[in-house]
C-alpha cells in the first residue's frame, strides 16, 4: 500500500495536470468528517456496552435493531452537517439517511447555529498548487454514515464502515473509508483509509493490520481453500449461480463478508481474490470504496462487466442501477482476471436472466 507521502506526491501530480478545483482540501475535509462519524459511532457502541439505555435511545423501544438508527443518524448528522457547514450549499451532498426529514431539519438548525467545528482542509495542503476549475456543479459527495448496519446490530463490528466518497462527472474519484472498530471492538481507535482513483492511497489513525491470509482460511473446523471469492450471504438465485461460476472458473471457495465497503476494501487489500454483490443500497455504498480500490490499482465494474454508472444524478441517473451490483478485483490481479470473471458470470443463465430484468431488455 502506498504511504501518505506517496499519495501527496501523486495528488500534486494530478493537480499539475488538471489545474482545477482544489480536490486536496475537499478530500481533506471528507477524511476529517469521516473520522468524526467514526468517533460518534464509537460513542454509541460505548454507551451500548455500558448498557446505558439513556444514551442509546432506541427509536422503537420494542426493536433492538433501532439502536442502529441512532448510530446512523448521529454519524449522518456530524458528517453531512460539518461538510455542509464548511462548503455551503454549492456542494451537492447525498446521504443515505437524507429521507429522514426530522434529521434533515435538525442538521439545518445546527448549521444555522454554527454548531459544527471547522473541518481540517490541510491534510494534503502542502504543494497542491493552484486553485483549479472543477465546477462544483459536477461534484457530488456521497455519504453512507454506517455501512454494514446489520453488522453493527449483530455485533460484527470490524465490518462496519463510514463512507464519504467524491464523484466528479459521474465517476468515483476520491474518498474516505472510515473503520470505527479496526480490532472488532473498542480497543483500537478508528482508522480512515483515503484515496484518489488511479493515483494513491493513505491511512489516518490506527494502522491497518489487514491483508491476504497466508494460508487457507479455517472457520469452525471447515477449510476454505484459496482463492477466496467474497460475497454477502444473499441466497438470491443470481448470487448462488455467481458463486458457483467463480469457483468453477478459478477454484477456491466462497467466503462471506458483511458490508459493501468492507467487501470492496477486502478486495483492494488483496484479502480476497474478488468481491461480488448483485445489489447494493445506492451510490453511497460504492463511491468511496471504488475510489480507494482504484487508488490502490484494483478494478471494479458492475456485475455484468460494464462501467459503474450509479453516480450519475438528475436526468442522467440510471434506473435500477443499484441492482447492477459490482465485481471488485485486487491490485496486481493477473491480466484479464477481472474480465474472465465477468465472462464466467455472464455465462450463467441466471445472471443473463437477472441482467435482462434489471436492464429492462
Ligand atoms: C479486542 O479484540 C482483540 C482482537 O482483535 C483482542 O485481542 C482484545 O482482547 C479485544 N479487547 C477487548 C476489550 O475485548
Amino acid at each position: 500500500m502506498h504511504s501518505s507521502q506517496a499519495f501527496i506526491i501523486s495528488l500534486a501530480g494530478l493537480l499539475a495536470t488538471v489545474s482545477g478545483f482544489q480536490i486536496g482540501p475537499l478530500l481533506s475535509t471528507c477524511v476529517d468528517a469521516c473520522q468524526r462519524g467514526c468517533i460518534e459511532i464509537r460513542k454509541v457502541q460505548e454507551a451500548r456496552e455500558r448498557g446505558d439505555d439513556a444514551s442509546v435511545v432506541l427509536k422503537d423501544v420494542s426493536d433492538p435493531r433501532s439502536a442502529l438508527t441512532v448510530a446512523d443518524s448521529v454519524a449522518q448528522k456530524i458528517i453531512v452537517g460539518s461538510l455542509r457547514s464548511h462548503w455551503g450549499n454549492d456542494l451537492s451532498i447525498v446521504g443515505e439517511e437524507d429521507d429522514d426529514e426530522d434529521l434533515a431539519n435538525e442538521i439545518s438548525k445546527l448549521i444555522d447555529e454554527n454548531a459544527f467545528d471547522k473541518l481540517d482542509t490541510t491534510l494534503f495542503d502542502d504543494d497542491l498548487g493552484e486553485t483549479a476549475d472543477i465546477d462544483p456543479c459536477d461534484i457530488t459527495v456521497f455519504v453512507d454514515p454506517l455501512d454494514g448496519t446489520r453488522e453493527f446490530v449483530e455485533g460484527r463490528l470490524e465490518n462496519c464502515q463510514v463512507l464519504v466518497g467524491i464523484a466528479i462527472d459521474g465517476e468515483a474519484v476520491a474518498g474516505a473509508v472510515g473503520i470505527p472498530f479496526p480490532a472488532g471492538n473498542l480497543t483500537d481507535a478508528e482508522t480512515v483509509v483515503y484515496g484518489l482513483a488511479d493515483f494513491g492511497t493513505g491511512v489516518k489513525g490506527t494502522p491497518l493490520r489487514r491483508g491476504p491470509y497466508p494460508l487457507d482460511k479455517h472457520i469452525d473446523g471447515l477449510k476454505f481453500p484459496r482463492p477466496h471469492h467474497a460475497t454477502g450471504d444473499s441466497s438470491a438465485e443470481v448470487m448462488e449461480a455467481s458463486r458457483k461460476a467463480a469457483i468453477k472458473r478459478f477454484g477456491g471457495s466462497n467466503v462471506i463478508y458483511g458490508g459493501a465497503g468492507n467487501k470492496i476494501l477486502a478486495a483492494a487489500l488483496g484479502e480476497v481474490t474478488c468481491s461480488i454483490q448483485h445489489k447494493i443500497g445506492g451510490p453511497w455504498d460504492l463511491c468511496a470504496p471504488e475510489a480507494i480500490l482504484k487508488g490502490m490499482g484494483g478494478r471494479m465494474t458492475d456485475m455484468f462487466g460494464n462501467d459503474i454508472e450509479i453516480y450519475k444524478t438528475g436526468d442522467d441517473a440510471v434506473d435500477r442501477c443499484n441492482e447492477r451490483g459490482y465485481i471488485a478485483s485486487p491490485p496486481g490481479s493477473e491480466e484479464h482476471f477481472h474480465q474472465a470473471l465477468a465472462n464466467a458470470l455472464m455465462n450463467c443463465p441466471e445472471v443473463q436472466e437477472y441482467k435482462k430484468e434489471v436492464m429492462g431488455e
